[in-house]
């Protein structure tokens, strides 16, 4: 492999840990918190997870070692969506694992859950661990989307371990991934295994996070690579003074990426999902929105500017939702073939007219064709569509595009509207991470072997304290059974881990609503560039605008 400078400089780079967790296991005791209890349906989550509810908070401290001598053989996975950091926690938890006893093992299991299922995996050595030092990507063992979740897959799982002599499985992964690795503990603490699980919080979306995890790991790296994108393409707009950008940015469903871009570009408009649904705006009502920023910014002689767009966006929109539902009632079964039968889409029209509800066909009749057609067209395997499939940026410049139809024949515009579509997401996801995400993520695995090591199961890596520098983090853990509830899934209640969407009273959401009237007229962009790996530690060492507005 052909190794880049940077990334020949960044092997040279160490990660920094908590003050506590310097000195190596010799020097690192436990202290045991209040026993906890779940964030809501305390007695249904006791009742489902006997073994591993209610346990305590837990916290390192610099201490002499209390732990018991024990060969640890350790197995980890890389599950979901690809972070900047992964690589580090693998690289954390295997130096603490050799640091703590030569004799320790790590497994890496291949292609994610599904690794273990399947026996699928390697070994790490020195040398093999060397190449992934300080780098983005999960391709150190590869990642995927099974979900570990029945008794049958656990049951295998069981084998396996017991196969390699495994003590401990450490799951790298998101709310999903979590979840099934405490429903995983209680398995094997009710199947007295021995085996202990550990949960990392993995997922660029930054929605694992609560009153207990601060933020998830690569959500740092991955905005801030959208936001240097954005940055550059406000600069452009500023420059030659001609295009509206409009800019989707990843996140399957909240919308944090799209805040922090916000926060850290001051674009002229940037929608968030969770006030769409909190004030129940429709699709014109939010297209009015960016057309009352391109109004008036034509009016100052500005006709360009940039819209930053949530992926999830379109699922907040109720009248949509509605929508979207009426829609998959309408192919249902065998329906789908009358429709597929069809022979233009003229024809398929008139079918979807005479399908959906005079509400439903308003929403539907003002989206472009080609949107239109995406609904019908692109759908998953049972049937429904896919959501995430839909060009959300296409679609509201083309409705803003209508609005300025109107107010040209109406007298009140009188500008130039060309708009630029664009999509980051892939580009952000195995970036370099920063330093933030490197420190952080070998502090997730380098702590989530002293769980390990002191015998904890069930329990997510936890370093907290984020917004100041390293040696002031807060290393420990907290039972999953804590931050889970009872949630409605495919028709049945589940214990899971609450997903945290963008909060309308905290804040980074105040912050950008006490700014955002004025950044929708002026042109206020700031540029913060690409991320700096050598330098000032002002600006090498940066957390997310949100974790600070979050932290103050
Ligand atoms: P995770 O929740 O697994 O971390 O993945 C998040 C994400 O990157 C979303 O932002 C995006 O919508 C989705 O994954 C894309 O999934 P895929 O990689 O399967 O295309």
């Amino acid at each position: 492999m052909d190794l880049s400078p940077l990334q020949k400089a960044r092997y040279e780079y160490s990660p920094k840990l908590p003050g506590m967790l310097r000195g190596g296991i010799s020097e690192i005791c436990v202290k045991e918190g209040e026993a906890t209890s779940s964030v809501a349906n305390q007695e249904q989550i006791k009742a489902l997870f006997p073994n591993t509810y209610g346990k305590p908070e837990i916290t390192f401290e610099k201490g002499s070692n209390t732990s018991a001598a024990k060969k640890q053989v350790v197995g980890v996975i890389l599950s979901g969506g690809q972070a900047p950091g992964g690589h580090n926690v693998v690289c954390g938890l295997y130096d603490a694992l050799k640091a703590t006893d030569p004799e320790n093992v790590l497994y890496g299991f291949k292609g994610g859950p599904s690794g273990l299922i399947e026996d699928d995996y390697l070994i790490f050595d020195d040398a093999y661990i060397n190449m992934f030092r300080n780098t983005g990507g999960f391709d150190i063992i590869g990642s995927g989307r099974t979900k570990l979740e029945t008794e049958e897959q656990f049951a295998i799982a069981s084998e396996v371990c017991k196969k390699h002599g495994i003590t401990a499985i450490v799951i790298i992964g998101g709310d999903d991934s979590n979840t099934n690795a405490a429903v995983l503990a209680e398995y094997f603490a009710a199947h007295n295994t021995g085996v202990q699980v550990i949960g990392c919080p993995k997922t660029i979306d930054g929605d694992l996070k609560n009153e207990d995890i601060e933020c998830s790991f690569g959500f740092d790296t991955a905005t801030k690579t959208y936001s240097e994108l954005i940055g550059n393409i406000e600069r452009d707009a500023n420059s030659a003074k001609k295009y509206w950008h409009f800019i989707k940015v990843m996140g399957r469903s909240a919308s944090h990426v799209a805040l922090e871009c916000a926060l850290e570009t001051q674009p002229n408009i940037c929608l968030v999902g969770e006030e769409v649904a909190a004030k129940k705006m429709s699709l014109s009502a939010i297209a009015d929105q960016i057309a009352d920023s391109v109004e008036k910014r034509a009016a100052n002689g500005n006709n360009f500017g940039v819209a930053i767009i949530p992926e999830g966006i379109v699922e907040f929109v109720p009248e949509f939702g509605a929508l979207i539902a009426e829609i998959n009632e309408l192919l249902a079964g065998e329906k789908t073939e009358q429709f597929n039968a069809l022979p233009t889409w003229q024809a398929k029209y008139a079918f979807i007219e005479a399908g959906l509800s005079k509400e439903a066909m308003a929403v539907f009749a003002i989206l472009p064709e080609g949107i239109q057609q995406q609904l019908f067209l692109e759908r998953d395997p049972h049937g429904n569509v896919q959501v995430s499939l839909i060009e959300s940026e296409k679609l509201f410049s083309a409705l803003v595009k209508d609005k300025l139809a109107e107010r040209r024949k109406a007298g009140t515009y009188k500008g130039k509207f060309s708009p630029l579509h664009h999509f980051f997401g892939y580009e952000g996801r195995c970036a370099f991470p920063s330093n933030f995400d490197a420190d952080y993520c070998y502090s997730l695995g380098y702590n989530a072997f002293m769980l390990i090591q002191y015998g904890y199961n069930g329990y997510l890596s936890k370093v907290s304290n984020l917004s100041k520098p390293a040696d002031e983090w807060v290393a420990g853990g907290m039972p999953i059974t804590k931050m889970m509830n009872m949630e409605r899934r495919n028709g049945k209640d589940k214990p899971v881990i609450r997903k945290a969407l963008v909060e309308l009273d905290g804040a980074p959401f105040k912050y950008f609503a006490a700014h955002r009237d004025a950044w929708a007229v002026e042109t206020a962009f700031t540029y913060p560039g690409a991320i700096q790996y050598f330098g000032p530690a002002e600006v090498c060492d940066l957390t997310t605008r949100t974790l600070a507005l979050e932290k103050a």
